[in-house]
């Protein structure tokens, strides 16, 4: 599980993830998956519970949402429609040697002494390499003329290289390659002179190769990572060719680990592809989903009419997705496999409001909008969400002193989205502004999408994904003309707009506007495509969230001297994922152990019990702490009436201080039930 070493916090977490069975890398017996996590038994219950409680939240409490449980993999056509095909890529970029990938804005700028090579030319025959010292003189005068030839880049050197090549009788370098470069400049240029000397030199490599040394670090070991990659690329024992060094300050350019220059950025689709069916052609590509949110698009119109809901409404899903991220990193935080927690909830566009309602509630900032109102549009419904989800992550044990906010520039915006609000949560990996706070990073965006992804389903599937609505049909018929008309305009503009962006390379504006005038005549007939609010969150990057929060150490000295660590996970009672420990005070006392047994089989239905009877009642106690369990109830002789008073009671200690108290076994379950729901 590799983490920064300087990130203490972190490897502590890692370390007790693994140790008490929260998260474990997958397939780490066959040396792990980068980017892939399994939970253990303590983090199937927390994922377990926190899914739940967002389903709970977001389905069961709500008479306005309803839920959905798609397939991963889906029609093809819904990524072309989504977008995700053609665009849902990072550009990445590659260190030649190791062919390991990172995200071209993800290179942390690095200093040092760059050294570049033009390449590398076999020594030969068979003679040993020998770097800084003499090589064969054979070798020599070919590979001076050889990098005479390539620093010059220019076809006038060709004939040098030719004639020294010849003299040696090591090749017939034929006067028509000369031809090959003329009229060819620049990148091309490069191109073919490389691929032409390839052919013509097969003991020259004349690709050129840069790595970055810390200062300090001698010269030979940039020789050597530079024979290292021509051997790679074919050559046996390489001379190199035109060695130069260059002091380099706060560059970007150069991986991480291997300090070798990268190459230039491309664009990588982060879908999982895969086939259907028994045979692999193109016809029958599918992708892994990368979102669980498409699925909901794709059954808008199935769910609607079978769940009896009208705009507004959402459909709710929690499933796996799936990127090939490029640098998956920070644990959990960024995965190749992970699940989502998503909600479109459907609303019906501004004009449509205006034109029932009058005017649409514009909200301010301080707003408090808990319950919603038939005259909201988009900005309060997009405002009223986001404080939903803070109100969920509040509930369930992350303060608002925990979380951040970032509302994204027009710039980061997608062309089709009007808003969108992250919400970050401040992770021990997270970074400080300017001002020395720490920033956070996103559990969950809350965007508004306005009706981009129902128009494109409508347009890839020619199914209309519009709906009807009866309250605007006859506000309409009322409207003043003066007013139908502006609405109609704006409607117009909107449709006009998105359907120029999204359109096909043979529509023509002709076409558009058509399309456009359809669309926005629809209004007087009571028909629209809602708009959407999309609050989607991370399960995964929540669980790692609501771990970080919960680690707290204690370090203890005994009367010895002795110091001793001990670590809490402080997690909310309702996310906690064993809710009590249930002990008998001695294992050797079958009344004991009998009534013990008997208090767990009294909550095991309603809750995860943990019946633990071997070691002291500290130590029993110091592993649920570290379980993050928030009561343990201990049975004594006074439970089995000892003290004749305290008959059915026992004891119940408390994590998070460590205080005990009595309590009715007949009251037990209401007490526990209360805490943890
Ligand atoms: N449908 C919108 C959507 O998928 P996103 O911002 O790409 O939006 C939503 O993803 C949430 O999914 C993120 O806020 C994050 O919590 C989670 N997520 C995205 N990529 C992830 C990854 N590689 N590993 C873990 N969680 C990820």
């Amino acid at each position: 599980m590799a983490e920064p070493k300087e990130n203490v916090q972190m490897e502590k977490i890692v370390s007790l993830c693994k140790r008490r069975g929260f998260v474990f890398q997958s397939s780490e017996i066959y040396g792990g998956l980068n980017g892939f996590w399994d939970y253990g038994p303590l983090g199937a219950e927390l994922k377990r519970n926190v899914k739940e409680l967002w389903w709970h939240a977001m389905t069961r409490q709500r008479d306005d949402v309803a839920g959905l449980e798609a397939t991963i993999i889906m029609s093809p056509q819904i990524w072309k429609a989504s977008g995700h095909v053609d665009t849902f890529a990072d550009l990445m970029r590659e260190c030649p040697l190791t062919k390991k990938r990172v995200r071209a804005d993800q290179v942390e700028p690095q200093s040092g002494i760059a050294f570049n090579y033009l390449g590398a030319i076999e020594s030969f025959p068979n003679e040993p390499i020998n770097i800084g010292s003499t090589v064969h003189a054979e070798t020599n005068v070919i590979a001076k003329a050889l990098e005479k030839y390539i620093a010059k880049e220019s076809p006038s050197s060709l004939k040098d290289l030719s004639q020294s090549l010849k003299k040696f009788g090591q090749l017939n370098v034929d006067e028509e390659l000369k031809n090959l470069f003329q009229g060819i400049t620049g990148e091309q240029f490069d191109q073919a002179i490389q691929k032409a000397v390839k052919d013509a030199v097969p003991f020259l490599n004349a690709e050129k190769f840069t790595v970055l040394l810390p200062h300090g670090k001698p010269p030979e070991s940039a020789q050597k990572t530079a024979i290292q990659f021509y051997q790679s690329s074919g050559l046996k024992n390489p001379i190199l060719l035109g060695e130069r060094s260059e002091k380099i300050e706060n560059s970007t350019d150069f991986h991480p680990e291997s300090g070798v220059k990268l190459n230039e950025p491309r664009p990588f689709n982060l879908m999982f592809k895969t086939h259907y069916g028994p045979i692999e052609s193109e016809e029958n590509i599918a992708y892994l989903r990368p979102e669980t949110a498409q699925a909901i698009f794709a059954q808008f119109k199935n769910v609607l009419e079978t769940s009896r809901q009208r705009v507004p409404f959402g459909i709710a899903q929690v499933g796996k997705a799936f990127r090939n991220e490029v640098t998956p990193r920070n644990f959990t935080f960024r995965s190749r496999e992970f699940e989502q927690m998503e909600l479109e909830f459907f609303i019906k566009p501004d004009e449509v409001i205006e034109a029932i309602h009058g005017s649409v509630f514009r909200p301010t900032p301080n707003s408090q909008l808990q319950s919603p109102e038939p005259n909201w549009g988009w900005q309060a419904w997009h405002q009223y969400w986001v404080e939903e989800r803070v109100r969920f992550y509040e509930d369930i044990g992350l303060s608002r002193e925990t979380l951040g906010f970032h509302h994204q520039t027009p710039a980061e915006l997608a062309h089709y989205a009007r808003a969108c609000t992250d919400i970050l949560f401040k992770f021990p990996f997270s970074k400080k502004d300017e001002h020395g706070n720490v920033v956070g990073d996103e559990l969950e965006g809350i965007a508004a999408r306005s009706d981009f992804d129902l128009s494109q389903h409508q347009r890839f599937s020619g199914k209309p994904m519009g709906v009807f609505d009866d309250e605007l049909r006859a506000a309409w018929a009322k409207l003043p003309k003066e007013k139908s008309d502006e609405l109609w305009k704006r409607y117009y503009d909107h449709r006009k707009n998105y359907l120029t962006k999204s359109a096909k390379p043979d529509e023509t504006a002709e076409q558009i506007s058509k399309q456009a005038t359809e669309d926005a005549n629809g209004l007087a007939k009571g028909q629209y495509i809602p708009h959407v609010i999309e609050p989607s969150a991370g399960v995964d990057r929540l669980i790692l969230a609501l771990i970080a929060n919960a680690y707290s150490e204690v370090t203890e000295t005994d009367e010895k001297g002795k110091s001793e660590t001990r670590v809490t996970m402080k997690f909310h009672p309702r996310v906690a994922p064993i809710k009590v420990g249930v002990f008998p005070l001695l294992k050797n006392k079958p009344e004991l152990v009998k009534k013990a047994q008997d208090v767990r089989d009294l909550l095991r239905p309603w809750m995860n019990v943990f019946y633990d009877e071997t070691g002291s009642i500290g130590k029993r106690y110091a592993r649920q702490d570290e379980a993050g369990t928030p009561f343990c109830v201990t049975i004594d002789f006074d439970t089995l009436g000892e003290k004749p008073e305290l008959l059915d009671t026992v004891t119940i200690r408390y994590r998070d201080d460590g205080k005990q108290e009595r309590l009715k076994i007949s009251e037990l379950l209401q007490f526990l039930l209360s805490k943890t729901r």
